[in-house]
């Protein structure tokens, strides 16, 4: 097919691709190009650095999959994704026109080597005209599966080098669930070890690259108030919850093989609570905080299998059964709450909620950490005592972006009354311009080759060695039911059982 790349002096500097001392040049070749990641958080996320300027004029996207179709019918999948995806609202037509121009599209299946000799081909020549300088990226946009056939195929077609070179770099970006199970994990890791050295594979969770998420360091390491109480003298527990409102919305087939465990709390909550709990690391390079976010990992109590009993509960929202593609009898949890505990100097003894599900009451994601209540209640009188509540940071992920912290202050008055007030910051009325997705962030990191944020691998593997008994527990009880809950709510009451003391109690879903 022929090509309609412009070469890159067609884009006068100062026009829209630029910043050329920024980041180096590329080219990114999408795996799984028609898949929803795609079409709903890639592209957009493109498009919206493209806008403000943040990538290299020499920068070109090949989107590989197997429907039939040229490079104009691609383009307009993806301009239809970007105006329906975009953060920033309406789309700017004269950008997407520039940003069009550098993509292309190559049919293939994973499996065909005709297909690759095929992107070969159309890789050599876009990157001969735009002057990519051989950089290149690859994203699996694809189920995990998908990895290993794919990983070959590229290294017999000789379009993946694995060298440890600078120039030209050749990464592969890997998303999750990275395997099944702790077997599986291990297994794609050796797989991928075959081929590419361990700096080339960045293995994405796309929390990570939540502006948000990176605040859990700089709230506990940037504040005199905080570190200094950020241990098990001073903290009673902490909890961590992610809630969505809705339900396994037309992806039935996907999730009734995944559950929350492995979609959820195996990548998305562990790397959550391995930042909250990490000691400070030696400096801010990508080793030195993967380092303390795996001595979390390897810290987490493993629960043999009747254990996990007393410190989960699986829930499924009613009405699961019969989504579409699900089976009618399925067993798939779609909530979770986990209790938890790290055993290391700092934790010993503090237990870590997990809370995660579908159909629950808002969608939130937030960190809250419960200190422990004041030793003596010095004020006299039983009613004032019984008001006194302990102290929470809430760190809000999503959405409504921000932090809170529940403090005790004296009710104006001349009687002695007290009551909790809230100190609160918010992203969106403190910084004038909006968060940016994930997914901006972290292609960028993987373009500028900062692995900060990605995956290494033996944190994946020591987090599926914590979930893979849990998971194993649950799918051999074949007797059990998981407890159904209402759609809308807070979710099973029986998660109130892994909170053991009177004073501890979920916070609301609201
Ligand atoms: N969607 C999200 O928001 C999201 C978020 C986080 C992580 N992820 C992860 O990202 C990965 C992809 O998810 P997704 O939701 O985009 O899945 P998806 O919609 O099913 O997309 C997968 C794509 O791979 C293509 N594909 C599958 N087998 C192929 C083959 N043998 N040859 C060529 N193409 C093939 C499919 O092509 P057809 O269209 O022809 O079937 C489809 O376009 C998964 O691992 C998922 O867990 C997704």
């Amino acid at each position: 097919m022929a090509t309609d790349f412009p070469a890159h002096h067609r884009f006068a500097s100062g026009e829209l691709f630029l910043q050329a001392d920024r980041l180096e040049p590329c080219v990114l070749v999408i795996f799984g190009a028609a898949g929803d990641l795609t079409r709903r958080k890639l592209l957009p996320a493109l498009y919206n650095l493209v806008r403000e300027r943040a990538l290299d004029e020499r920068f070109a996207v090949i989107g590989y999959s197997r429907a039939t179709q040229g490079d104009q019918a691609y383009r307009q999948v993806l301009h239809d994704s970007v105006v329906s995806y975009s953060r920033s609202q309406p789309i700017d037509e004269s950008v997407w026109q520039v940003f069009a121009q550098r993509i292309a599209y190559v049919e293939g299946n994973f499996e065909d080597p005709e297909g690759y000799v095929a992107l070969r081909r159309r890789l050599e020549e876009i990157e001969s005209t735009i002057g990519s300088e051989g950089n290149r990226l690859f994203y699996f946009a694809t189920p995990p599966s998908a990895a290993s056939i794919i990983l070959h195929r590229l290294s017999e077609a000789g379009v993946m080098e694995s060298s440890g070179s600078d120039t030209p770099w050749t990464r592969v970006i890997m998303e999750k669930p990275y395997g099944r199970d702790l077997e599986s994990a291990t297994e794609l890791n050796r797989i991928v070890g075959d081929v590419l050295l361990e700096d080339q594979v960045y293995r994405i969770d796309h929390y990570l690259g939540k502006e948000t998420v990176q605040n859990i360091l700089v709230a506990r390491l940037g504040n005199t108030i905080f570190e200094p109480l950020w241990n098990r003298k001073y903290i009673d527990h902490i909890q961590i919850t992610a809630a969505e409102s809705i339900g396994v919305e037309g992806r039935g087939r996907f999730y009734d093989q995944t559950g929350v465990l492995r979609d959820m709390v195996q990548s998305h909550l562990l790397q959550v609570l391995s930042l909250c709990a990490m000691e400070p690391p030696v400096s801010f390079a990508a080793d030195d905080i993967r380092d303390k976010r795996v001595e979390v990992l390897r810290s987490l109590r493993q629960f043999d299998s009747l254990e996990v009993f007393n410190h989960a509960v699986f829930g499924q929202y009613r009405g699961y059964r019969d989504e579409e593609n699900v089976d009618r009898q399925s067993r798939t949890p779609t909530y979770a709450a986990i209790k938890c505990y790290i055993d290391n100097w700092r934790w010993q003894g503090v237990p870590f909620y997990l809370r995660v599900g579908k159909h629950l009451a808002q969608r939130m994601t937030e960190i809250s950490v419960v200190f422990r209540p004041v030793p003596l209640c010095l004020f006299g009188r039983d009613d004032v005592c019984q008001e006194l509540e302990p102290n929470v940071l809430t760190i809000r992920i999503q959405p409504d972006e921000g932090m809170a912290l529940k403090i005790t202050s004296k009710r104006p008055g001349d009687m002695l009354e007290v009551g909790s007030v809230e100190m609160d910051f918010s992203y969106s009325e403190t910084y004038p311009h909006p968060i940016k997705d994930a997914y901006e962030r972290l292609l960028l990191d993987a373009i500028k080759g900062d692995a900060t944020l990605f995956a290494r691998r033996d944190e994946v593997e020591f987090a599926w060695r914590f979930v893979t008994p849990i998971l194993s527990a649950w799918e051999s009880a074949t007797r059990k039911q998981p407890v159904f809950y209402a759609e809308g709510g807070e979710g099973p009451v029986e998660a109130e059982s892994l909170m053991d003391r009177y004073s501890r109690q979920w916070r609301e879903i609201e």
